[in-house]
């Protein structure tokens, strides 16, 4: 029994995983250091501060002290909410307002799993934090994706056993982490990231509570 929907929020409610994108190479750009879309494919679900260490791999500044480290996240995430502080409800990814009607309808519940700290001011700014009876808080957690706690931890608020549960999610380390909750992982993007997922999807606008039905029967 389909109990609930468990959603990341960057690349899956709306397109802020290109803002990531864009603030991450903007500070590349700035320090003079290498990045690419490639590179940004291993920071998707991840943290802002395991991102940096990610992105300053290999580029001469990975051994920066770690009061320059937390500056260099900080100027990242000042990009980051220039570009958020635009979005409105029109940012919504197609297909997301109605399967999240289609859910309240069924009396299937909703949860927000993302590891963005700025994920309650994007709900507010989409209009969208009517849909989520829970939203699991990052900054709670002890371990991030691929890890499974926060996928359990919006499966407890939700009151809803794991394995009654589907995650959504954009990013490999997301559906790692869904999969190791013992919930049915939903991908969406291309084979190529998301390859462990029970279902790929091109894009949200394949999404619809029929399939998730489906799915969770299986
Ligand atoms: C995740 C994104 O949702 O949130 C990552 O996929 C991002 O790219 C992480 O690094 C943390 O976000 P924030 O907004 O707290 O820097
Ligand atoms: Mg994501």
């Amino acid at each position: 029994r389909l109990q609930a929907v468990i959603f990341d929020l960057d690349g899956v409610i709306t397109d802020s995983a290109e803002y990531h994108y864009l603030a991450w190479q903007a500070l590349a750009d700035e320090l003079g250091i290498p990045f690419s879309r490639e590179k940004n494919e291993r920071l998707k679900g991840v943290s802002r501060m395991e991102s940096l260490e990610i992105m300053l791999t290999g580029s001469g500044l990975a051994l920066l002290p770690e009061a320059e480290k937390l500056r260099l996240a900080e100027k990242k995430n000042d990009h980051y909410k220039g570009m958020i502080g635009r979005i409105t409800p029109a940012d919504l990814l197609p297909g997301i307002p109605e399967l999240l009607d289609s859910l309240r309808e069924r009396g299937i519940s909703a949860g927000l799993a993302s590891a963005s700290l700025n994920a309650p001011q994007i709900l507010e700014r989409l209009g969208a934090a009517h849909w989520f009876q829970a939203v699991a808080d990052p900054a709670a957690l002890r371990k991030g994706k691929p890890d499974p706690e926060i996928f359990l931890k919006a499966a407890e608020l939700l009151g809803a056993a794991p394995g009654n549960c589907i995650g959504v999610e954009d990013a490999a380390a997301g559906v790692a982490a869904i999969k190791a909750a013992g919930m049915k992982a939903v991908g969406i993007g291309s084979a190529a990231q998301l390859g462990a997922a029970d279902l790929l999807l091109p894009s949200t606008s394949a999404l619809d509570a029929g399939k998730l039905l489906e799915l969770c029967a299986r």
